[in-house]
């Protein structure tokens, strides 16, 4: 972990007058996901000898049969046999797992995929917010909006961002972080945790009149807008943490499948005025995985302390 004195030391040597300009350090979100799962892992191990056999338990619900759905499926559920949690694929059946007492998270797989329109709001509402590990319910939304972080469940990918904001060593109170996007599962939960962990919060969106602008103040910036490259690394402060949390396929010719996946952020030059910054692949996206793992291990963990005060 890189502690705020060596960012302050970064911070003075590029500024130096005729100095080479130094290259942001990279923050591994392969790595950081792997810290995460492995704690959960020992975690597990520990309830399921304590409670002979107990394990925490993920259901995936999806509706219909989306190529791009079963793929992140198949990842989700096999980071959860990696670290012991009992994940069943089923489909349609919210109500019945809502009170089944040994499922702890619940999750639905989105865009919903069906000849019939589903009211995806309708849907995401009727998971039991105990068990909505996703923290996609407005009962959990709401929590978070308000600053109860403790008493809901976050949403996956903002939480994995936080987390690797925390890995850099980089206080977030009192600083200026800019959001870009204000989706329900990315910028505005993002926006919230920004928020109740003491940053000063821009929000940004399509509507932003003078984004390089915008962008130019954060000493923390959050992207997740779904543009390549959108950001430029001369929009940057200098020095500032950047997590980019874009998934974009873009054509290469030099590439056997035809593409590659970039990031919202122009990488090779962000990196350059960063002081910190998230790769694509390999930054965000493994995290958002390794934080659904912590939320369900927490709603199990939650659910083993109800049952035993019920005793
Ligand atoms: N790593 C992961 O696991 C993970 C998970 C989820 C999403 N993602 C990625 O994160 C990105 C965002 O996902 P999402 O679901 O939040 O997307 P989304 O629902 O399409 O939302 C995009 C947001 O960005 C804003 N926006 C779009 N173009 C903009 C522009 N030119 N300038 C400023 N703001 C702009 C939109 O503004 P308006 O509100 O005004 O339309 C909207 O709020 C995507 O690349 C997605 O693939 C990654
Ligand atoms: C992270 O892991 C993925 C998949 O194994 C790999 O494609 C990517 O290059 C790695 N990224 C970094 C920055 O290590
Ligand atoms: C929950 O409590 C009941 C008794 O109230 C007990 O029979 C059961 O084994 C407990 N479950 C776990 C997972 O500890």
């Amino acid at each position: 972990m890189l502690s705020l004195a060596a960012l302050s030391l970064r911070l003075r040597a590029s500024g130096c007058q005729g100095s080479r300009r130094s290259i942001a350090t990279v923050i591994s979100g392969n790595e950081t996901s792997k810290l995460v799962r492995d704690r959960l892992k020992q975690e597990v191990d520990q309830m399921r000898s304590q409670f002979s056999g107990f394990r925490p338990s993920l259901v995936v619900l999806q509706v219909g049969d989306r190529d791009d759905s079963n793929l992140y499926i198949s990842t989700k559920l096999k980071a959860a046999a990696q670290i012991g949690i009992d994940a069943k694929h089923v489909l349609r059946s919210i109500m019945s797992v809502n009170e089944n007492p040994s499922v702890h998270g619940l999750i639905v797989q989105l865009p919903l995929d069906s000849v019939n329109r589903i009211d995806a709001e309708l849907v995401t509402n009727s998971v039991n917010p105990e068990k909505d590990v996703d923290g996609l319910s407005c009962i959990n939304a709401g929590k978070l909006s308000r600053g109860d972080l403790n008493d809901c469940f976050i949403p996956c990918t903002p939480n994995g961002c936080m987390e690797l904001i925390r890995q850099t060593g980089v206080s977030v109170a009192g600083k200026h972080a800019v959001v870009i996007g204000r989706s329900k599962i990315v910028g505005a939960p993002m926006h919230d945790l920004l928020l109740w962990n003491h940053a000063t919060v821009t929000t940004c969106h399509s509507k932003t009149p003078d984004l390089p602008e915008q962008v130019g103040r954060a000493d923390i910036l959050v992207v997740g807008a779904g543009r390549a490259e959108m950001v430029r690394g001369d929009w940057l402060k200098e020095g500032a943490v950047v997590i980019d949390c874009g998934i974009n396929h873009v054509s290469d010719e030099t590439k056997a499948s035809g593409k590659r996946v970039v990031g919202d952020v122009h990488y090779s030059s962000a990196n350059q005025r960063a002081g910190f910054i998230t790769p694509v692949p390999g930054g965000v996206g493994p995290m958002t995985v390794a934080m659904l793992m912590e939320n369900t291990v927490t709603s199990a963990r939650r659910f083993l302390l109800k049952n035993q005060s019920q005793r």
